[in-house]
């Protein structure tokens, strides 16, 4: 299958989508939104691909929403036909995600990058949402991700200023998993979305499901959660290969049920 504004490629168990609006710093419009749901609801039916990676480009991840798309749109055309609501989708994708970005992840690519599982960011990579200063706000979840990524104290200053953050800053502020040199972030990417592709999947989907839960539901309630899923994991063929295996000493075989 081929898109107009996003390139997918598979590699073994892995899906690569790589944002390709070069001219416009791969600002997310509304081809881009289809493009990407519709690849990850693929990745998502695909028994063989168990981990995705998006990326940009060495200068943008993405440069945000795509302001010449929206500048003309009013109220109702955002409000009226839910204009953003797509990129829920996006987050609901069941297997993981990784976003691998080099240079800017600005508005919406900042939002896209934290609706992906986890980021690792290239040295070079700068965060931010500077909606205000197009006076307006952050429309992809931003504001609430970037709230529980850093604290209300990092994210309420972004927000208010438009400053961006340096990939040190942002790995001290807990918004990326690692920092790798630009010129390796692809193959530590692939690499470590190659790890998580290589585990049983149903427990790949489970400690996704499990992890996101923590930011959606009081702590006893999100125990209980893990409890029933861990439990419930126990009923399948490969949590008893996957514990033979450690005791026989030798890689699982996994049967994904
Ligand atoms: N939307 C549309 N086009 C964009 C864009 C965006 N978000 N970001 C960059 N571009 C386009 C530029 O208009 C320019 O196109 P032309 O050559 O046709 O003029 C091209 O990409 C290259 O950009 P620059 O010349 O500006 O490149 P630069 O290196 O000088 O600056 C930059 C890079 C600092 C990232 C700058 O492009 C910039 O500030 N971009 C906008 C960032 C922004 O405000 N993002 C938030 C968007 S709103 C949003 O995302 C809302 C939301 O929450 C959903």
């Amino acid at each position: 299958m081929t898109y107009e504004t996003i390139l997918v490629e598979q590699r073994g168990r892995v899906t690569l989508v790589t944002l390709n609006r070069p001219k416009a710093l791969n600002a997310l419009n509304a081809q881009v939104l289809a493009d990407l749901n519709a690849a990850m609801a693929a990745f998502d039916a695909d028994a063989g691909q168990g981990c995705a990676v998006v990326t940009g480009s060495e200068k943008a991840f993405a440069a945000g929403a795509d302001i010449k798309e929206m500048q003309a749109m009013g109220f109702a055309d955002m409000y009226g036909t839910n204009h953003f609501a797509g990129w829920e989708v996006f987050a609901r994708t069941r297997k993981p995600v990784i976003a691998a970005v080099a240079g800017y992840a600005l508005g919406g690519g900042c939002e896209l990058a934290m609706m992906c599982d986890f980021i690792l960011a290239a040295d070079s990579a700068k965060f931010g949402q500077p909606e205000i200063k197009l006076a307006v706000t952050p429309g992809m979840g931003g504001s609430q991700r970037l709230a529980h990524a850093v604290g209300k104290a990092k994210a309420m200053e972004m927000c208010l200023t438009g400053r961006m953050m340096d990939a040190e800053e942002a790995e001290r502020a807990g918004l990326v998993a690692r920092i790798v040199p630009a010129a390796d972030l692809l193959d530590d990417a692939m690499k470590t979305a190659a790890t998580i592709a290589g585990m049983a999947p149903l427990a790949v989907l489970a400690n996704k499901e499990m992890v996101n839960a923590a930011f959606e539901m009081p702590l006893a309630q999100g125990v209980q959660f893990e409890r029933r899923l861990f439990n419930g994991i126990f009923g399948s063929e490969d949590q008893k290969e996957g514990m033979a295996a450690f005791v026989e000493k030798r890689a699982g075989d996994w049967k994904g049920r």
